[in-house]
């Protein structure tokens, strides 16, 4: 066994083990993006360093291996600013456009482009629900707000936004319809408003919250209208869908977040803005949310009866890609979940993932 020491807790790991095996067993937490239990180490984010004090050298937990003897620093002050600076790094050129414009600007913060997604899909149930869910006000604020969202909406650019205001009146309208309220469907199936609420909401019961949420909905006065779901729903799917697909379930933005680190909005970004989409599988591939982890790579490397990603060019400019041999649409056939799962990103996702 080697010894070794992390954060001053005592741990003892086999040969061969790395210094973020050590931590672990000592639970402390490292973070880590391009790190897979089982996938070859690649060491590429460099979110997970931390110091060696014995050398005062700063080195990857993941890559480094354990020594006897040891003594890690895992969560001093410069080791946290530096796994910052690593973030700050993959950040420089990464497009992060965690939400959509729409919501951004939405009083409320409602998410429309999921609202979108639903309606298209023919899931107004669905739909209906997530409205339910999102009730922050006695009524619901597309009633009387001017149109933040519409205003900022991108299908703008290619010929008018969407109706999102009619789309919301129209569920709200249609509650009923769906049984939302019905007593049989358990509040719990909703995400409780009552956390998010003020104290007067905070103390309602079920029966009362429902009655209210019931009320609140059907004040305020109506702008137009949209005939009927099937229409709104056709209208939904001229929606561009402009958030990140992975938006609430992202490693990168989680570190981001926890870490009070801010995307530079003046920051030029190199990378494109295209997506390739494998027409056989519903695979999404953005580059310009890739930090070149490999972990996809990685994970299908002993792949031999399909092809998968690679990378492909030198240096700064290499990127995630087919083979050069094949066409984006004949790759991953049965690996397409595979390299969803491990990509820390929303780099990699499939169509209507959300739904
Ligand atoms: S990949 Fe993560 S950080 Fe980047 S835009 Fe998507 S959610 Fe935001
Ligand atoms: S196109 Fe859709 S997601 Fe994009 S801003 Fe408009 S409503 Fe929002
Ligand atoms: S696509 Fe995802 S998993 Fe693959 S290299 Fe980029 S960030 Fe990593
Ligand atoms: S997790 Fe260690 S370098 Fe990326």
């Amino acid at each position: 066994m080697i010894r070794l020491k992390v954060d001053n807790i005592d741990t003892a790991v086999e040969e061969g083990q790395t210094i973020l095996d050590a931590a672990m067993k000592a639970g402390i937490s490292i973070p880590t993006l391009c790190h897979m239990d089982g996938v070859e180490h690649y060491s590429s984010c460099m979110v997970c360093m931390v110091r060696d004090r014995n050398k005062d050298a700063y080195i990857p937990s993941c890559t480094a291996l354990a020594q006897e003897g040891m003594d890690v620093d895992a969560s001093g002050a410069d080791v946290l600013e530096l796994r910052k600076k690593a973030l700050e790094l993959l950040f420089s050129e990464h497009r992060a456009e965690c939400e959509a414009p729409c919501r951004v600007v939405c009083p409320a913060g409602y998410n429309i482009p999921l609202m979108n997604r639903l309606l298209a899909a023919g899931k107004f149930r669905e739909a209906t629900e997530l409205v339910i869910s999102e009730l922050d006000s006695p009524e619901i604020r597309c009633l009387t707000c001017p149109g933040y969202c519409e205003n900022a909406c991108r299908r703008k650019k290619v010929d008018k936004p969407i109706s999102i205001r009619k789309m919301k009146i129209l569920i709200s309208e249609n509650l009923d319809s769906f049984g939302a309220y019905d007593h049989e469907i358990p509040l719990s199936e909703y995400i409780d408003p009552r956390k998010r609420f003020s104290s007067r909401i905070g103390k309602l019961s079920d029966d009362e919250l429902r009655q209210w949420l019931k009320e609140c909905v059907r004040e305020g006065r109506r702008f137009d209208s949209f005939e009927d779901f099937g229409s709104a729903g056709e209208e939904a799917m001229s929606c561009m869908h402009c958030d990140c697909r992975a938006a609430e379930d992202c490693r990168l933005r989680e570190l981001a977040q926890a870490t009070g680190l801010k995307d530079k909005g003046s920051k030029v970004v190199n990378a494109t803005i295209t997506k390739k989409i494998n027409k056989n599988t519903g695979l999404i591939f953005e580059n310009a949310k890739c930090i070149k982890c490999g972990l996809c790579v990685r994970v299908c490397e002993d792949s031999i009866d399909e092809p998968a990603l690679c990378f492909i060019h030198r240096g700064f400019v290499s990127i995630i890609s087919e083979p050069l041999t094949e066409e984006f649409d004949n790759i991953l056939k049965t690996q397409t979940d595979k390299v969803i799962s491990v990509c820390p990103t929303g780099a990699l996702a499939k169509f209507n993932t959300n739904e």
